[in-house]
């Protein structure tokens, strides 16, 4: 029996994920989803954002479907993601952007960098540390060349070597690894990248980089398709796979039933490819498809459906 595990965690993540669970449990009936409960919420009920149990119940589970969770600006709250990330070690997070003439697939290193969680704050400053390692380098690398290898065989290095030692690393090891895969290689500075990125997708097939500037470029790229309520993603690890839209939990909108689900239904999508199963995940990515053109939509792609009413025109697509 295959196990999915379910966080909804914060803010629409409570709205967006059932909608995806009833679309995942339309297509694989078959499968047992549980609740996990993760996040401020639970932060603010308990203490305590995620529990030693928590994560292992994330660590039983076959995959894991995934909302987003808020990090307060508390001084003393830790993002509960980057520690998922880190404890399951998923270290590959692969963000697929596809539109009109463009299908890019952004991989970003997801468990060092600046979000090594190394911090401490002193009398006059606050420092993070940036750690790039070559273990960390060849992984994300080698990730990255593999997806290449199926796709236009062709890999865009992102990385700031002029300025950080840190990433002179990152870029020797990534074109190494694209020699020794045989992948056609090239590099850009990823400010200069982030604008070229929305000026010219086509150009780019797989761009791989590090944490926080594959953060920052995966949110900017979604004004390519929409905004941030249509990007899906999937964390990676040798021995867990978690999937959850690029989105947060938007405090801003939470709670009207205005929030699109498309980013969370598509993760659901990634999450059966992940175990095996195109054939329903291009079933659900082709139903979204029709419900769109046939004008339901969300308020921010212009249109006045609710979260649940999109989630039900999606469930009647897939028939
Ligand atoms: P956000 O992604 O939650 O929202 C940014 C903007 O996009 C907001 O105006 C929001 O209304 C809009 N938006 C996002 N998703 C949407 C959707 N599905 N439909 C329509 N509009 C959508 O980022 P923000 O505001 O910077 O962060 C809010 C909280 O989420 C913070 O506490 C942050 O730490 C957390 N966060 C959590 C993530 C995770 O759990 N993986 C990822 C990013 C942020
Ligand atoms: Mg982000």
């Amino acid at each position: 029996m295959t196990r999915i595990a379910v966080v909804e965690g914060d803010g629409i993540g409570c709205e967006v994920i059932p909608v995806a669970r009833s679309v995942l449990e339309r297509v694989r009936p078959d499968f047992e989803t549980f609740d996990v409960e993760i996040g401020y919420s639970r932060w603010m009920r308990c203490g305590e954002a995620c529990g030693e149990e928590g994560i292992s119940a994330l660590k039983s589970a076959d995959a894991i479907l995934f909302g987003a969770v808020t990090t307060p600006p508390e001084p003393d709250y830790r993002s509960v993601m980057v520690r998922i990330r880190k404890e399951l070690d998923l270290y590959a997070n692969i963000r697929p952007i596809s539109g009109d003439g463009f299908d890019v697939i952004i991989v970003r290193e997801n468990t060092e960098g600046l979000y090594s969680g190394i911090e401490w704050v002193e009398q006059d400053r606050a420092c993070t540390l940036r750690v790039i390692s070559r273990r960390g380098c060849r992984r994300i690398a080698e990730y990255a060349c593999r997806i290449a290898g199926t796709r236009r065989n062709s890999l865009t290095i992102g990385h700031k070597a002029n300025v950080l030692k840190s990433d002179t690393l990152f870029r020797e090891i990534c074109l190494d690894t694209a020699a020794s895969c045989r992948v056609r290689c090239s590099e850009q500075y990823i400010d200069a990248l982030c604008l070229d990125l929305l000026m010219h997708p086509d150009a780019y097939d797989v761009i791989v980089t590090t944490n926080l500037f594959g953060d920052i470029l995966s949110d900017a790229a979604a004004y390519l398709v929409g905004g941030l309520g249509m990007l899906p993603s999937a964390n990676i690890g040798e021995r867990h796979a978690l999937f959850e839209p690029v989105h947060g939990s938007a405090p801003d909108i939470a709670g009207k039933n205005t929030a699109n689900p498309v980013a969370a239904i598509k993760s659901a999508a990634m999450l059966l490819e992940h175990l095996g199963d195109a054939r329903n995940a291009g079933r659900i990515c082709e139903a979204i498809e029709v419900t769109i053109a046939s004008g339901v939509r969300t308020r921010d792609l212009g249109g006045s459906a609710g979260t649940r009413e999109f989630g039900e025109a999606v469930l009647k697509a897939l028939g």
